[in-house]
């Protein structure tokens, strides 16, 4: 979702750092962008470039130089997607200007009043009415005094930097969405995202909830939003690799990401059992275990809660982290609740879990952003280790938290090395699939089914989770309605929806559900149904067979990797752009 990058320093040229800023801040989705700098030439105003769209090979030569420089992509929210509406905004006087990721709340009220005041709005959104507030505020007050008391007055979740260019100051306050500070020499940094940090510095601070940063030249005071108590911020090493910008052979950050699969799994097959082997002993101890995730990280929670019970012979809840709020009134001091997430970030999730948390719950956090905000408010932490993942789309953070999952719920009957051999057979699987053969066999089909309306994605048992995944990852990406279902639902409903060449992709793997499945499929081939088999072995119903080669309990990794091929096939032969789909952002940041 939106994205923040801000510099102070003694560079003349912020502007151009800020630009690069958030242009490695991209992935995240957005659909206008803007920079402002203090000009050196003109210290007391503040110059701006903003436009709708993608930065692409737009530049921000057209700025003056400066040494105070921040930038923002936004993704709508109040106000459509326009030049005006898109950040930063300013003041009447055009020396205060503000970018704001996440939603003010109460704004329409206070805007009224500073209508009344005769303050003048040029935008439609909430982030204006804080920029006029700033105004009013700090005629009888310092700065970073004034954005206190009007953080104080916002309702909601929100990031703020807002920036004067009398004082020649830039100040972040957050409550909700995230904001790193990057310490430098002789000059400071501030990203919502502190990957887009690492070429500059290493050293950071992740502020928390209700705190306020003031970044002057050579100086960062943290203060407590409530009180204005200074901090001492504990400082964190930042030792992630930089792995951005690199997509190397590959045309897309999706498809490079879909190959790094084996490797990971590999990876954490390998050296995740002890670690799995220790936090078993924390489900063991509790008394209710609650997996909560979003999108796609939901369905690997939905896949975790059939491997405990399959493998573990436990029972685990499953929610979707938007809906767990709402019915957590049970937990207590003996729950715990494992938020499952890629960026660690994601509202849904985080304001669930600080609701289980308030109920005494303990939690523990699978996410792959070390650092992220869930990550550190978690009482227990793993890391999924699959590396950035920047395509909109999740694919090796999904095969990623699956794989944990499998690891862990062997761990809870002692067997993780059959979760590592599962695990493994899993790789070969995948490395099949991977080959040219099978790609090409993946490719073929997406031109059979490219032109459909509609596709219908079935199976049972691990294969539910699996169904609802493909289902995702092809409407998220190629456009193309598809709807995931349990196969024994079928003929509930959706079966009314099949007709003469429909879609409908069958998983059918080596397990109990086999036999079950493939009367799901003859279902929807009796009904004109163009059958799409996914499994270990070909049969007669199948119109399409893909092959996956058996890997037990974990081959619902091979089944979603051959979905997510497909869906970026689909993508790609819709000249589509798979790492950036509309109205989707990597990290959803607001409620
Ligand atoms: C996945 O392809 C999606 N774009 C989306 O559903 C995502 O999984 C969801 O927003 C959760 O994100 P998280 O894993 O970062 O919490």
């Amino acid at each position: 979702m939106c994205g923040i990058f801000g510099y102070v320093g003694n560079r003349n040229d912020g502007q151009k750092l800020v630009f690069s800023g958030l242009k490695s801040l991209e992935y995240r989705g957005y659909d206008s962008w803007g920079v402002g700098v203090i000009p050196e030439e003109s210290k007391n105003t503040i110059a701006i470039k903003k436009k709708v769209g993608k930065i692409g090979n737009a530049n921000v030569s057209d700025l003056p130089g400066g040494s105070l420089s921040f930038g923002h992509t936004r993704w709508a929210t109040h106000g459509g997607v326009t030049d005006a509406n898109a950040h930063p905004h300013l003041d009447c006087s055009g020396t205060i200007a503000v970018i704001h990721n996440g939603i003010f709340e109460n704004y329409e009220e206070i805007k009224k009043g500073l209508l009344r005041k005769g303050h003048k709005f040029v935008s439609e959104t909430d982030t204006e009415t804080l920029t006029h507030l700033l105004e009013d505020f700090s005629k009888d007050k310092p700065f970073a005094e004034a954005v206190r008391a009007a953080f104080n007055r916002m309702d909601g979740l929100n990031a703020v930097i807002a920036v004067s260019a009398k004082e020649n100051l830039l100040v972040a306050a957050r409550n909700g969405s995230p904001l790193v500070i990057g310490f430098g020499k002789n000059e400071n940094f501030l990203a919502s995202d502190a990957s887009a940090l690492l070429p500059y510095t290493r050293d950071v601070y992740f502020l928390e909830d209700n705190e306020m940063a003031v970044l002057a030249p050579g100086k960062v005071t943290i203060l407590n939003v409530k009180t204005a108590k200074e901090i001492t911020p504990k400082r964190k090493r930042l030792d992630w690799k930089i792995e951005q910008g690199e997509k190397g052979k590959y045309k897309f950050y999706m498809l490079k990401e879909i190959f790094e699969q084996p490797q990971i799994i590999t990876d954490i097959a390998v050296s995740g059992a002890s670690q799995a082997e220790e936090i078993a002993k924390k489900i063991k101890d509790a008394r209710g275990t609650y997996l909560v995730g979003c999108g796609t990280a939901s369905y690997a929670c939905l896949a975790g809660s059939y491997l405990f019970s399959k493998l573990a012979k436990r029972h685990v809840n499953f929610a979707i982290g938007s809906e767990f709020g709402y019915s957590l009134d049970f937990l207590n001091k003996d729950s715990l609740v494992i938020a499952i997430s890629q960026s660690g970030e994601t509202m849904d999730i985080l304001e669930s879990v600080k609701k289980a948390k308030d109920k005494g719950a303990k939690i523990l956090s699978l996410v792959n952003v070390p650092g992220s905000s869930l990550y550190r408010l978690s009482d227990y932490k793993m890391l999924i280790g699959a590396g950035q993942e920047r395509a909109v789309a999740s694919t090796k953070a999904f095969t990623g938290m699956v794989a944990h999952l499998v690891l862990l719920a062997n761990s809870l009957n002692g067997g993780v090395k059959e979760g590592q051999k599962s695990l493994m057979a899993a790789v070969k699987s995948v490395n099949q699939i991977l080959s040219l053969k099978s790609l090409r066999k993946i490719k073929e089909l997406t031109s059979r089914i490219v032109d459909k309306k509609h596709i219908y994605v079935i199976g049972r048992g691990l294969s539910y989770p699996a169904s609802l995944e493909t289902a995702l990852k092809i409407k998220e990406i190629s456009y193309i309605h598809a709807e995931g279902l349990a196969a024994g639902e079928l003929k509930h409903g959706p079966l009314a929806l099949i007709e003469k060449g429909t879609p409908c992709i069958s998983f059918l793997p080596n397990d109990e559900t086999y036999g079950s499945n493939l009367a799901g499929a003859m279902e929807m081939k009796a009904r004109g149904g163009y059958i799409i088999g996914i499994s270990h072995k070909p049969r007669e119903v199948f119109d399409y067979y893909i092959h996956v080669s058996d890997a037990g309990e974990s081959s619902i990794i091979p089944e979603v990797i051959v979905a997510q091929l497909l869906a970026y096939y689909l993508t790609i032969k819709k000249g589509l752009d798979p790492d950036k789909p509309r109205n989707l952002a990597k990290s959803v940041t607001v409620k």
